[in-house]
């Protein structure tokens, strides 16, 4: 029998959420925290533009409040973002109480001040945006999972996937509560029962669900298709966002150019050098994401262009090269010099607005799991996300959930006898091309049918094929032993079910929804929440 592994908390990954909410806890409390790869797998490492935060004198909690409701079109919940702003201050404290070392201000003499410099971003309406140069989320990633390397509770598991959630309800049990999970050891090939008191799924967002994405690999909605499998509700799954600018170049798998470069002056332009964003919107190319991307793809579809240009030549070559330092040798790895010409970009899915319905402290509808980061539906983001509010979530969310972890431990204890995970009816696969097929049709028809514009049509095809495509895979996941790529297609036809049935339920365009069919916004907004038939699949 496979040894089974025991910890208090069980933390599926390592973004920015998960190690938040581990260094919390560790100093009572023994952790796991898991990556399906390495630890950096995730959308952490990879942020550029900032976290931001009310950190200036002259900017108000109100202001960013403000801010965040506008871009969300109706839909945040407001008691979510105050809290979340409202503790923004404090969430900066820690993360340069734990080192991370954020860019300052620099005196006119070139020397460092003490203030951090702060940069703009769409739809804020003050410059907020805390950043280490232009890779912020590596800088918060290496400074956190030192910390957590330090820590004699915490263990770090690397190429660990979690494959499903152990439930009460699920072995039979009265209750309805999370015991652990079940997790594919990549290095023996075999999939380990892992009991916890607590479970967190911390696992990044779904946005490889589309063909073209600033994503990692990682990003394939894991944590939303296990909590709905496991009988959690999901939210606003129809708000996928598309990040304005990612590179356009063939060798150029997933780059960001970050939305700082449009907060310190960039243009975005034709071919022909001319500016188009102030015909769409009067705050030009600091217009909130969704209507930049709008407009691009508009330009793309009028014009039959491959690309457009973002463009910041105008700005002194030392100052492209110390604020955008990543961007700047990426680009130039590609033969782009962006101090002297205009990158080419077009927009990619970005990030995962609905998730995991969660409370003010991330519990979800069974006890003992949590949400947190994007992962998770706290009600911040409504329609649209704002710029650089997600690592403030994953921050303040991991620390939210900790806390009320604390205030559980006496009443919580460790689950017993959990069955191991049944091999004995599977063998392995002879037909992988079946994985790698589904996937590339998967992705690309959610790119073309439930993409930035779309129809009713256009669902109504997309819901035939991911039904089509979910059968066949669960015919492959019924017969053959699990692996990385596998799961990840499971949970990815999934997602993109979830995604487009939410889609086909909002009769409005909406934020990041924008439908051909029902253009107009209707008067009441209201959340599409979806809720799972009973546990299992
Ligand atoms: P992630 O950092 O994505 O981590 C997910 C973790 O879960 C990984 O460790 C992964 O291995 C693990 N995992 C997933 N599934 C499983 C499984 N089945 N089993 C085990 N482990 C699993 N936001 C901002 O606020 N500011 C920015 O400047 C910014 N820039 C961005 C730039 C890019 C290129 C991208 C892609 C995103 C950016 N975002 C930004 C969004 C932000 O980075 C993410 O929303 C945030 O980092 C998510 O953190 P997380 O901890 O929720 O998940
Ligand atoms: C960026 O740097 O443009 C990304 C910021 C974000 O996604 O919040």
């Amino acid at each position: 029998m496979t040894q089974q592994r025991q910890y208090d908390v069980l933390v599926i990954g390592s973004g920015a959420a998960g190690l938040t909410l581990a260094l919390h806890l560790a100093s009572d409390l023994r952790v796991a925290v898991l990556s399906k790869g390495q630890l950096s797998e995730g959308s952490t490492f990879w942020a550029q533009g900032g976290v931001a935060a009310v950190l200036d004198d002259t900017d108000t909690v109100d202001a960013h409040v403000q801010d965040t409701l506008i871009a969300g079109g109706g839909l945040c919940h407001e008691d979510a973002v105050r809290q979340i702003v409202g503790d923004s201050r404090d969430a900066i404290g820690w993360l340069v109480e734990q080192g991370v070392p954020f860019t300052r201000e620099r005196r006119e003499d070139g020397s460092e001040s003490d203030d951090f410099h702060l940069t703009r971003e769409g739809g804020h309406s003050h410059r907020r945006i805390i950043h280490a140069a232009d890779a912020t989320g590596a800088a918060i990633f290496n400074t956190l999972l030192q910390r957590a390397q330090q820590h004699d509770n915490i263990e770090l598991l690397d190429n660990r996937v979690a494959v499903d959630l152990i439930t009460t309800q699920k072995l039979g049990r009265d209750g309805n509560q999370c015991l652990g999970a079940y997790i594919l050891n990549r290095s023996t090939g075999h999939v380990e029962t892992v009991a916890a008191r607590f479970t967190v799924l911390a696992t990044g967002g779904a946005s490889k669900v589309y063909l073209y994405t600033s994503n990692p690999d990682s990003a394939s909605g894991d944590g939303i298709a296990m909590a709905w499998r496991a009988g959690c509700r999901v939210a606003n799954m129809e708000f996928n966002q598309f990040h304005p600018t990612c590179l356009y170049h063939p060798k150029a798998k997933s780059f960001l150019v970050t939305e700082a470069l449009r907060g310190e002056g960039a243009l975005l332009r034709l071919p022909n050098g001319e500016r188009f964003m102030p015909r769409f919107d009067e705050r030009a190319e600091l217009a909130p994401r969704d209507i930049v991307a709008r407009a691009i793809d508009h330009e793309m579809k009028r014009l039959g262009l491959d690309c457009v240009y973002l463009d910041i030549t105008h700005k002194p070559a030392d100052f492209i090269r110390s604020h955008f330092p990543t961007v700047h040798e990426r680009c130039l790895a590609f033969g782009i010099n962006i101090t002297k010409e205009p990158i080419p970009v077009v927009p990619a899915a970005h990030y995962t607005c609905g998730g995991v319905m969660v409370d003010s402290s991330g519990r979800t509808d069974i006890d003992q799991l949590y949400a947190i980061g994007e992962t998770s539906f706290t009600g911040l983001h409504g329609a649209n996300r704002m710029a650089s509010n997600s690592l403030l979530e994953c921050i303040v969310y991991g620390r939210a959930a900790s806390r009320d972890i604390l205030e559980q431990l006496d009443s919580i204890a460790m689950p017993q006898n959990l069955p191991n995970w049944d091999e004995s009816q599977v063998t392995d696969s002879d037909e992988d091309v079946i994985i790698s097929h589904n996937w590339d049709e998967l992705r690309r028809f959610m790119w073309d049918y439930v993409g930035i514009v779309r129809t009713s049509k256009r669902l109504q095809r997309a819901k035939h094929r991911v039904d089509m495509l979910r059968a066949e895979i669960h015919e492959f996941y019924s017969n053959y032993r699990v692996s990385r790529d596998l799961l990840e297609l499971r949970n990815l036809a999934l997602v993109a079910d979830l995604i487009i049935r939410s889609a086909m339920l909002r009769r409005e365009s909406r934020g990041l929804h924008y439908t051909l069919d029902f253009p107009a916004q209707l008067d009441e907004a209201q959340d599409t929440i979806l809720q799972p038939p009973s546990a299992g699949d």
